[in-house]
């Protein structure tokens, strides 16, 4: 282990675990106008008129008339409106907002308005959608040749569901006109740069008359990297009209219904096999983006780049299509696009070495990528790639081979076993040519005579223990004590663009150029001076340039690893099932803290737990998300949080701090595969299953149809 991967106690520790942390839905509420909306009630509607009672004093109706400049919000593309126009294109799409001191009194008004509108037919099945949000194709090699010359050809469909980020802090955003004319908004966000942009655009403003701060954030997991923008503007619009500071804060059924969550998946993968080996992939992957397009672009790139997972495909084609659907609009959760993927490969080359009477370990074993070869887009693994070790650590932490083999036998008796194992990478940093030609990095540190540092940079804490771990990379670079370098929450006013908080690229990246900040900074060390330095991102020089249009090239400089085994026993009565132990080993390069990493791994494997085995959502005939509690969308409590052994595989990353690879979404996306390739393997040797979640209803339903 490195020096600087000692655990340290995190900067967020005490105000956290004391309460003292004020969250933005914690400040007093003098003065304050609580925001809260008129909803569309049908997937797809036209507003024919909105009656509104009349107001009493200090109350305000907010909608698209007051949006001083555009009304679209700045994400990647702007389709979202601020306010709705005339079309309602999901349940739950905001109309308007109505703001005042007393939440119950702003609750009776929203009753009382009277909403006229004529029903129009909404699409909800993405194979029925005639509107393709984003298109991507790209492939390699002789696919038609492959298929014409194989001894075998395959054809499967898999499915995901929704998954939603159930952070602890639901969404939450905060507007106050400042005496100088600026709006100052801050709240519950992971990329203060992103609401800054959209604020300009629906404020019609320059870049000095908004500033945006994150507040203490109680986790994004990715489902605050485009909400905020658009609640910001919503809250925006309504300070400006109020001329006094309007907060919103969701309550958890409004969170789960109208804020977006995972997409929901179908692939179609065919696929060709000769003397034994996968010759050639044909894969379709549906994404069902929802009412607008939000982030699905890049969600999708990643999801059809991740789609051939960790194999050797030398004939390859992916096809990925984000499709419009009238739902709320899906977004970023943890993996961004690949657990989908991954998962539907996983489960085609098990289902592919079963049939050829191989153990699926060895078959895949056999696909693995090694340093040197092409990537899926046709650049190159210029890394070495330590899957075959750490698939001997985890076979070494649970008998893995000997088990699979054991469970793969016929059993008989009430409880029943099985083990699965997944095997994938998570690209570290934006898709492609974004962190050179989209983000353009920039940091900067601030040393004080009194010989503090202050960090400048725009990334947020959300729990992955960036507060931490910025401080760790420039204190252990100047030989400072941790408690001489500060990282306080950003704000758009004071600090420069960095980047967002995303695409597990806020440590390797900006985490490297801090670094390169504070090597220059001891170059140039004065004391009692103050002193600046900048940095700005540059792409390392081995990286073969992404060409988005072709999809080729490398779409990632590095990659982190991931091996999970998951063991279960299956109750053949009530279909109930016991997580045994679950296993991973992670490579992120040099962990930054051990403590932080692990923490990381584990609460990430958990959520993919969560995923593969009971985190179920889904819309009604009418297109209304169902599953609005907590009582209704189970997620893993403290209770269901298995045998759970997560271990480090340290792969360094010459181009991250001190070794570091993106660590933040890697430990969430094998979970799936493990787990479902598990209870396959439980329910019987002919069973193939196909979907997650894989929930104790969905066991039950194979037990009876196959008697087990
Ligand atoms: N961990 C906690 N505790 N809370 C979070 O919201 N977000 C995840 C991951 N780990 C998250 C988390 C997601 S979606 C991302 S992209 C990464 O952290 C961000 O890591 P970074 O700071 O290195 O960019
Ligand atoms: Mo993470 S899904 O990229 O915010």
């Amino acid at each position: 282990m490195e020096p600087i991967s000692k655990s340290v106690v995190r900067k967020d520790h005490e105000p956290k675990m004391s309460g003292r942390s004020l969250y933005v839905g914690d400040y007093g509420n003098e003065g304050v106008l609580t925001g809260k909306f008129l909803r569309a009630k049908a997937a797809r509607a036209r507003i024919l008129s909105v009656k509104v009672p009349e107001l009493p004093p200090g109350y305000f109706y907010i909608d698209r008339r007051d949006v001083p400049g555009v009304n679209k919000v700045h994400i990647v593309m702007d389709d979202t409106p601020v306010f709705a126009e005339d079309i309602t294109e999901y349940i739950g799409e905001p109309i308007a907002m109505v703001a005042g001191p007393d939440p119950k009194k702003v609750d009776e008004l929203l009753a009382a308005i009277q909403v006229d509108w004529e029903e129009l037919e909404p699409v909800l099945d993405i194979r029925k959608s005639d509107t393709v949000f984003f298109d991507y194709e790209y492939g390699k090699g002789n696919l038609e040749e492959a298929f014409a010359q194989a001894d075998k050809v395959y054809e499967e469909e898999f499915s995901t569901g929704y998954q939603d980020q159930t952070y602890l802090e639901t969404q939450a955003m905060m507007a106050e006109p400042e005496e100088n004319g600026r709006m100052f908004v801050h709240g519950s966000l992971q990329c203060a740069y992103y609401v800054h942009t959209a604020l300009m655009q629906a404020l019609g403003c320059g870049p000095d008359e908004v500033h945006v701060l994150q507040d203490v954030t109680g986790g994004g997991f990715g489902g605050k990297e485009d909400f905020p923008s658009i609640l910001g503007c919503q809250v925006a619009v309504a300070a400006r009209k109020a001329g006094a500071p309007v907060r919103c804060v969701f309550d958890r059924r409004e969170d789960l219904e109208f804020t977006p969550k995972r997409h929901p998946s179908l692939c179609t993968y065919r696929a060709a096999v000769k003397d034994g080996c996968v010759t050639a992939l044909d894969i379709e992957v549906l994404f069902n983006a929802g009412a607008y397009t939000t982030l699905s672009a890049v969600v999708l790139q990643r999801g059809v780049i991740c789609a051939s997972g960790v194999y050797n495909i030398p004939n390859l084609h992916v096809h990925g299509k984000a499709m419009k659907t009238n739902t709320v609009p899906s977004g970023a959760y943890r993996g961004f696009g690949a657990p989908q993927t991954f998962f539907a490969v996983e489960m085609l080359m098990d289902h592919i070495a079963k049939d050829l009477g191989e153990d699926s370990l060895d078959f895949k074993e056999r696909h693995l990528v090694k340093q040197g070869d092409p990537t899926s887009t046709s650049g190159v693994y210029h890394f070495p790639v330590p899957l075959p070790a750490m698939i001997d650590e985890v076979d070494a932490a649970c008998d893995f081979r000997r088990k699979h083999r054991e469970y793969a036998l016929p059993q008989s008796g009430r409880f029943r076993r099985g083990i699965g194992m997944s095997m994938y990478f998570h690209g570290a940093g934006f898709t492609g040519s974004g962190e050179r030609d989209i983000i353009k990095a920039v940091c900067r540190l601030l040393k004080r005579a009194d010989g503090t540092v202050e960090i400048l940079a725009a990334n947020g804490e959300i729990g992955q223990g960036l507060r931490t771990t910025f401080p760790k990379i420039v204190a252990n670079e100047l030989g400072l004590p941790l408690d001489k370098v500060f990282y306080e929450h950003p704000d758009t006013a004071r600090v420069p663009d960095s980047g967002p908080t995303v695409a597990s690229r806020s440590l390797m990246i900006v985490g490297e150029l801090l670094r390169r900040c504070a090597v220059r900074l001891k170059e140039e060390w004065r004391d009692g001076e103050e002193q600046v330095v900048e940095e700005h991102f540059r792409e390392p020089d081995f990286m073969i340039p992404f060409y988005l249009d072709k999809f080729q090239g490398d779409a990632y400089p590095t990659y982190a690893w991931g091996v999970n085994a998951i063991e279960v026993e299956v109750d053949t009565y009530t279909g109930l099932t016991r997580i045994l132990g679950a296993y991973g080993s992670f490579d992120v390069g040099t962990p930054m803290d051990e403590g932080i990493v692990l923490g990381q791994m584990e609460g990430g494997f958990l959520q993919g737990i969560g995923y593969a085995s009971m985190e179920s959502m889904s819309y009604d005939s009418r297109g209304r998300i169902r599953s609005n509690s907590f009582s209704d969308y189970l997620i893993p409590t403290a209770a269901d949080v298995p045998n759970l052994k997560c271990m480090l595989h340290v792969e360094k990353y010459p181009d991250g701090p001190y070794g570091a690879k993106g660590a933040g979404e890697l430990p969430l996306v094998g979970a799936p595969g493990a787990y479902v390739e598990a209870m396959e393997q439980a329910l019987g040797g002919r069973v193939r299953l196909h979907h997650a979640p894989f929930t104790q209803e969905d066991a039950m339903k194979v037990i009876a149809k196959e008697g087990v």
